[in-house]
């Protein structure tokens, strides 16, 4: 690892980041939601709100959808949260310590034993575990942090693909220092590891007079103990549903469909469209489902994705018609 190093050296080039930008996550995520980026361009036009001051995403992973609109110049700023500690650190570091995490991808080695050592002990500070979150996303099946999910090209390396082909180095650094620019900016309001409930409380004491829309991605009803280091059970999607169902303040959520889910929606759901616009949430959450595709180095599975708001109105072209 590099030494440490805070402050941006004076010849690094500093990439602006103006609207209408293109940026990508570093995090190749599981469960990543890149897909639905234009459901949401098109749902901040149809309520008349783009700019919007504040979207918050309170299971960040590889914020996917933050990054597009913040770069596209849609939302103001963002706030993003995860309760897992390498994923929270990976966002610290790349927003606040954006150079520190350059020089230590820069000097990364990107070699199985390195892919080893990190499983094991991925290290105690804010540096050392952005800097394992970042290099273990990059080298592992799926981007996934945990578990069985070995690294690119196998443990005898003897796949075409090895364990560096996706760690392109220039380009993560690019995208890392997009991230910084926009944290310098201001526009990345906050990075938090907190539980969803804390990060809503936190969000609502904090940010009461903005004008704000959540986006919840909670982990997958189903396998989601697979892909990610923190578990989410039953209980936890019934408390997410009852948190949810009382939130005030506008929100969008979406999961795999699975009729449980709908059962601990439906109670509270209006069926049908509405005349609201503005912004404004109608009180009671609607369900709508859209088409997604996945994609792993097995298979391209569609896979249809439940998509719950309390907005009334949602963009037609990217919803299923009910
Ligand atoms: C489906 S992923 C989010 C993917 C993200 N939308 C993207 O596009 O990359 C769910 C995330 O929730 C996080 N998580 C799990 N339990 C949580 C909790 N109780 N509070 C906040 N985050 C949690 C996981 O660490 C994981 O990163």
């Amino acid at each position: 690892m590099a030494i440490d190093d805070q402050t941006r050296p004076v010849d690094a080039p500093r990439p602006r980041v103006g609207r209408n930008a293109e940026l990508r996550s570093p995090l190749r995520y599981p469960g990543g939601k890149r897909q639905l980026v234009p459901f949401f361009v098109d749902l901040l036009k149809l309520n008349g709100k783009s700019p919007l001051d504040l979207f918050i995403e309170p299971f960040a992973g590889g914020a996917a959808v933050s990054l597009h609109l913040l770069a596209a110049g849609l939302v103001e700023r963002v706030v993003l949260a995860d309760l897992d500690p390498l994923v929270y650190a990976f966002w610290h570091q790349a927003c606040f310590r954006t150079e520190q995490l350059v020089a230590d991808i820069a000097a990364a080695d990107v070699t199985l034993a390195e892919w080893h050592k990190l499983r094991a002990a991925p290290g105690k500070t804010l540096r050392e575990k952005a800097y394992a979150c970042l290099f273990l996303n990059r080298t592992s099946y799926s981007g996934i942090l945990q578990g069985r999910a070995g690294p690119i090209g196998g443990q005898k390396q003897q796949s075409k693909y090895k364990i560096d082909c996706r760690f392109y180095k220039d380009e993560i650094i690019h995208r890392l220092r997009q991230l910084g620019e926009l944290a310098a900016d201001g526009r990345i309001a906050a990075v938090r590891r907190t539980d969803v409930r804390a990060t809503v409380r936190w969000v609502e004491e904090t940010y009461s007079q903005t004008q704000r829309l959540y986006y919840f991605d909670p982990p997958f009803w189903e396998k989601g103990e697979r892909l990610y280091r923190k578990a989410f059970g039953h209980a936890d999607h019934k408390r997410l549903a009852k948190l949810l169902i009382g939130l005030q303040a506008p929100w969008a959520l979406s999961y795999d469909y699975h009729e449980e889910i709908v059962d601990l929606y439906r109670a509270s759901v209006q069926a049908g469209g509405g005349g609201h616009s503005d912004l404004v949430p109608v009180g009671k959450p609607r369900l709508h489902t859209a088409d997604l595709l996945y994609c792993n180095r097995h298979e391209k599975r569609g896979a249809t994705e439940l998509i719950i708001t309390n907005l009334a109105d949602v963009p037609s072209e990217h919803v299923n018609a009910t």
